[in-house]
């Protein structure tokens, strides 16, 4: 069995029972760490401005829906409202280059999914957009201005795609590194801080707000096709055959 099957059958198994909210959270953190992995290689094979690679629609599109609802609708949004109920102040441990505290970290990260969402579709749009319409056929140009007209819309488009594939290695590479160091502080003195300093019955309290969340926002439909779309980019970028660690 593959890491990432380990961990899906870890999450599947906190269904049946009410598991503490922190060994859910770990768990998702895990199966997170493998989307990560494989959206860096994504970044790696497809952010050359040179060209490279064609872009993998469907990876690209099932990493995004992934990160979306999977990360953000849902990690984000149940770990939020068990921090706020655990009396947890986020900010307390953010650290950040600058010192400064005032732009969360899953703040950070949804920034970053956004513009690397909009370089895909810059890139999709402008690697479909083929001739430019303005050049009708029939206007009465001459022929080598209508080359001309064509080489400079092609090389246009070309800079286009060539900046959008930049944006998107940066953005894959800025959600990748914020994410990771993320989860690394969240496990490492955040969680802790609860165990440690949460009276029983605010925790309680606590896991009864994030079990409540959970069911008014986990679709178990949706959460079939992100723990299928990380499967299948597991199997893409790193291979079924090794273990996925
Ligand atoms: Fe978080
Ligand atoms: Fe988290």
């Amino acid at each position: 069995m593959t890491t990432l099957n380990r961990e899906i059958s870890s999450l599947r198994s906190f269904e049946s029972v009410n598991a503490e909210p922190i060994d859910v959270l770990f768990a998702e953190h895990r199966i997170t760490e493998q989307a990560l992995n494989c959206l860096e290689r994504m970044a790696e094979r497809w952010s050359s401005p040179a060209g490279g690679d064609d872009l993998d629609w469907t990876a690209v599109h099932e990493a995004i829906v992934f990160f979306q609802t999977f990360v953000e609708d849902w990690h984000f949004r149940r770990e939020e409202a068990y921090f706020a109920a655990s009396g947890v102040r986020l900010e307390s441990i953010e650290i950040h280059e600058s010192g400064k505290c005032t732009f969360h970290d899953h703040q950070r990260c949804a920034t970053h999914l956004r513009g690397l969402a909009e370089a895909v579709e810059v890139i999709a749009s402008r690697s479909t957009a083929g001739q430019p319409d303005h050049l009708d056929p029939a206007t009465p140009a001459r022929e080598d201005d209508q080359q001309a007209l064509r080489a400079e819309e092609q090389a246009l488009q070309a800079e286009e795609i060539a900046a959008a594939r930049r944006r998107f290695g940066e953005h894959a590479r800025a959600y990748v590194d914020i994410l990771l160091k993320h989860i690394e502080n969240e496990e490492d003195f955040m969680y802790p801080i609860i165990v440690r300093d949460a009276p029983p019955q605010t925790k309680r309290a606590a896991a009864a707000v994030f079990r409540q969340v959970s069911r008014e926002t986990i679709d178990a439909e949706k959460l079939n096709e992100c723990l299928a779309a990380v499967g299948n980019l597991v199997e893409r970028f790193v291979g079924s055959a090794k273990d996925s660690t």
